[in-house]
């Protein structure tokens, strides 16, 4: 299970996102108040994008990507009584209730290509990831990356798994090709056939299991065509499975 917390301050919106996300304070039982950043239900990519921002963020942690905490966070619309900015008095009304953090990583800066070079396997690994997720907002001109002390981090994955979004068809988009024309790391000769061979076998039935096991239950109950949240977990393994232990057509050219 994430780690439950609950908001007790609402900080400032994070405005360069089209989301609204939320800098929030927010505490575990008998813990700290710390600074996460809040992705809130109510936003107009509801709480599939949550969803997706759990299971593409857990998978890449469990490869050995960087990606910073994530939690539960309980909001209470009481949080923003007195906020002057009408559209985060509308969103965080819409959000009470369990809401996805992630950890706030302070002085981390925006991803810069010419500032910080990144090696061919770690840009493989990470190219390779976003095709089997389909992440598509990785491009050069919004990367979700965050650098800071050296290190490479990966943010903002909740336009990835767009299959949840038309789950009839999804069983026939399982092979279906990403697009990384506009990748961010493609500049660095990202090497995909060594981050194939690497990390394939990681991706288990299993290993999706224990990352599906993770999303909040109440973010998945009521899926037309479903009949229960477990029916809607498996569903994602058996997607994420399928692709990974069929052919490659989904990845880009350069793996070839
Ligand atoms: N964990 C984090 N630590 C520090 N800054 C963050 C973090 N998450 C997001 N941000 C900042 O907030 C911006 C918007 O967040 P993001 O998750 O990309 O939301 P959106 O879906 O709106 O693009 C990011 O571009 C980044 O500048
Ligand atoms: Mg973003």
């Amino acid at each position: 299970m994430l780690s439950e917390l609950r908001a007790v301050r609402y900080v400032t919106p994070l405005r360069e996102g089209g989301s609204l996300p939320g800098l929030v304070e927010a505490r575990g039982v008998g813990g700290d108040p710390g600074l996460w950043v809040a992705k809130f239900t109510g936003a107009a990519q509801g709480r599939k994008a949550l969803v997706a921002e759990v299971v593409s963020g857990e998978l890449a942690r469990r490869l050995g990507l960087r990606v910073p905490e994530l939690v539960t966070v309980e909001v209470d619309p009481v949080l923003v009584v007195g906020e002057p900015d009408e559209r985060v008095q509308d969103l965080v009304k819409a959000s009470g209730g369990t809401n996805l953090g992630m950890a706030f990583l302070s002085r981390a800066l925006g991803f810069d290509p010419l500032a910080f070079p990144v090696d061919p396997l770690t840009a493989g690994r990470v190219l390779w990831l976003d095709a089997l997720i389909g992440n598509v907002d990785r491009s050069w001109r919004n990367p979700n990356l965050l650098v800071r002390a050296g290190e490479l981090w990966l943010i903002d994955h909740g336009a990835s798994l767009i299959f949840h979004h038309n789950w009839p068809r999804a069983a026939a988009a399982v092979d279906k090709p990403y697009d990384a024309s506009d990748h961010a790391l493609l500049r660095f000769g990202p090497d995909l056939a060594a981050a194939d061979a690497e990390l394939a076998p990681l991706v288990t039935e299993r290993l999706l299991r224990e990352v599906l096991a993770l999303v909040p239950e109440v973010w998945l109950d009521g899926e037309p065509g479903f009949g229960s949240a477990q029916e809607v977990r498996e569903a994602y393994v058996a997607q994420l499975a399928g692709r990974v232990s069929g052919g490659r057509d989904w990845l880009p050219e350069a793996a070839a």
